[in-house]
């Protein structure tokens, strides 16, 4: 058992983690008998965080330096237990076979959980995919991998189809229609960047999805980077994410290729309230889109080099760095780093309570250190918050077993591909293996969409 303060419901408490022989949580509560006691001290317990949005680059690992062994990698050290790895690879993930092959590769290589979602391309698909995948992206944009976006007309058929099947549907909602490449042309950088893929697309798509999204869909929209539409999703009670870069940077004169993400980063004040939105707790979601590319591709001039960063490893740390120095409250931060990405993929974990898997960090928030590229696990081997303060957590456990431990992956990449309780033909537990029943259940049935409403 963990013995210290723990985030537990609601507040953080003196108490007791017991852990069972399954890896589930047992007992919450004060002098607990059984197992060996390990007190953390000053440190904090929490639950470990899911990110419900990276790119590790399976197959091509070689050539678009990420896979799933450094991604999974990068997550055990930066606090993250499951990840949600997109699907536009190189095959992209568009049949059941490219999926199942993902998933017979990833075995054995996991440092974490992984879920594996299949591109939304064929509504004729969707059933069997279903039967597969723990979720599904629908790029409304050209991206790297995927090009060209379905027609307009397609989507409502993609998204009926989608609907029936229960599983998380994650759009990248920019409407290319309403991009200006010529504005990009240049190498001028961000502000450049912003100006050829403006606000204007990511609203006309947002406005769009809601019109032809069926209810019942389990929509979530990835990325969201400016206020308003933040606010029109929280109306209407859709779940959504912003990612460390749109919550922390803004475009603006001088930035390298480097900072060339999708959609763009904004120029001021966007970020600012975007953060004001996440730090109230109305932001459901943050999420790394962790999209390396290589130091090479990214010195490239800005018109011609990919778009995407790495954040897998640095977006829990940085956000504990805020919490310590009092910019955010340490609730809202679980809440959107663990809780509801739990609920969104139905994951029976994310909260300390008996029943759900005792995937854990132990955080001493005096312990802040400044973010080096050089001390980070991305073999890309950058990251746009060189010097950010930064707090890593110096213990993570998986199902109870230790795989951080004095901040050094201690583990046996044991991780395995999981998807939602809820999933088409999961035989609860949530795991495609589906070998230990004690982990059955999200432990609470809210509905879908009702954990960003709250
Ligand atoms: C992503 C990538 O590189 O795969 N890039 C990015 O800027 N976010 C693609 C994407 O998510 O659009
Ligand atoms: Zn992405």
């Amino acid at each position: 058992m963990l013995a210290g303060r723990a985030w537990v419901g609601g507040r953080l408490q003196t108490v007791e983690v017991g852990v069972g022989e399954d890896g589930t949580i047992t007992a919450l509560g004060k002098d607990l008998t059984g197992d060996r006691r390990h007190d953390v001290g000053q440190s904090v317990i929490l639950p470990s965080g899911l990110d419900v949005h990276a790119h590790f680059r399976e197959p091509t690992a070689g050539e678009r330096v990420e896979s799933v062994d450094t991604g999974t990698l990068q997550a055990a050290y930066g606090g993250i237990g499951a990840v949600v790895d997109m699907p536009n690879t190189d095959p992209p993930i568009t049949t059941v076979e490219r999926l199942e092959e993902k998933r017979r590769r990833a075995q054995g290589r996991l440092a974490v959980d992984l879920l594996l979602y299949a591109a939304l391309t064929v509504p004729e698909r969707v059933p069997a995919l279903a039967r597969v995948a723990a979720g599904f992206k629908l790029y409304l944009s050209p991206t790297t991998g995927i090009d060209p976006p379905p027609r307009p007309e397609r989507i409502r058929p993609l998204l009926s189809a989608a609907s029936v099947t229960q599983l998380p549907v994650a759009v990248h909602a920019e409407d290319p229609r309403r991009f200006r490449p010529t504005a990009g042309g240049g190498d001028d950088g961000t502000v450049a960047w912003n100006a050829a893929r403006p606000p204007e697309a990511e609203e006309a798509a947002v406005d769009g999805l809601l019109m032809d999204a069926p209810p019942g869909l389990r929509l979530h929209v990835a990325h969201v980077t400016l206020p308003a539409v933040a606010d029109r999703l929280r109306r209407a009670g859709q779940s959504f994410e912003a990612s460390p870069q749109h919550l922390l940077l803004s475009a603006g004169p001088g930035a390298d290729a480097r900072w060339k993400v999708n959609p763009p980063l904004r120029p001021p004040p966007a970020a600012s309230e975007l953060w004001q939105r996440f730090r109230s707790g109305r932001v459901p979601i943050v999420a790394s889109d962790h999209a390396p590319h290589s130091a090479e591709e990214k010195a490239r001039p800005f018109a011609a080099a990919p778009s995407g960063m790495p954040g897998v490893e640095t977006m829990l740390p940085l956000l504990l760095a805020r919490v310590r120095e009092s910019s955010l409250d340490l609730p809202v931060l679980v809440a959107a780093a663990a809780d509801r990405p739990a609920r969104l993929l139905g994951l029976p974990q994310g909260r300390l309570v008996p029943g759900h898997r005792a995937n854990l960090l132990v955080v001493d928030f005096r312990a802040v250190t400044q973010l080096r590229a050089a001390r980070l696990h991305a073999p890309c081997g950058w990251t746009a918050f060189d010097r950010w303060p930064a707090i890593f957590p110096a213990e993570h456990y998986l199902d109870g077993r230790a795989i951080v431990s004095g901040g050094e992956y201690v583990g046996a990449h044991d991780g395995r591909v999981v998807r939602p309780a809820f999933a088409p033909g999961a035989a609860r537990p949530a795991t495609v293996e589906g070998s230990e029943a004690s982990r059955a259940g999200p432990g609470d049935d809210a509905p879908p969409g009702a954990s960003a409403r709250r």
